[in-house]
């Protein structure tokens, strides 16, 4: 699939966010490595730290659907789902990519089907926290 097809596939999800409190809409589209695509919106709550972003939602779906390799992400927002401008994954989601997704995953910010910025997980989140650090053999603490 083209980074074209998968801005598209986010973009088609803006009319399915629920968020009627920060009235910002946004839409993933998540690529996995067998070339799968699972989609998601924003899901807000009248309890608001209980919204779930686009981008989680496209992860859940995936990985409860037996999904564990990924190779993107689309991501796209805006105000009731106008989309004026790139909209980068919060930090909450950036964590959850580190999870299942390589230094090479690639996140895809667009404006438009024809204004696509590619980014690395790499270059979103450096010195990511992982598994590798809970896999420390005798728990001491790091040399200061
Ligand atoms: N939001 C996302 O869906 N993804 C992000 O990466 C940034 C923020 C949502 C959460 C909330 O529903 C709204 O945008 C405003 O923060």
């Amino acid at each position: 699939m083209n980074q074209k097809a998968l801005v598209e596939a986010a973009f088609a999800m803006l009319p399915k966010a629920y968020a009627p409190y920060s009235h910002f809409h946004v839409g993933a589209a998540l690529l996995t490595k067998d070339g799968e695509v699972f989609t998601g919106c924003n899901v807000e709550n009248a309890s608001y730290g209980a919204a779930i972003c686009a981008e989680r939602t496209a992860f859940v779906k995936a990985v409860s659907e037996g999904k564990r390799e990924f190779q993107a992400i689309a991501v796209v927002g805006g105000r009731e789902g106008a989309v004026a401008d790139f909209t980068p994954p919060c930090g909450i989601c950036r964590q959850v990519m580190a999870e299942f997704g390589g230094p090479d995953f690639q996140i895809l910010l667009a404006k438009s089907p024809e204004e696509i910025r590619c980014l690395t997980l790499a270059e979103l989140l450096p010195e990511a926290f992982g598994g590798a650090q809970l896999e420390k053999e005798d728990g001491s603490d790091a040399d200061v």
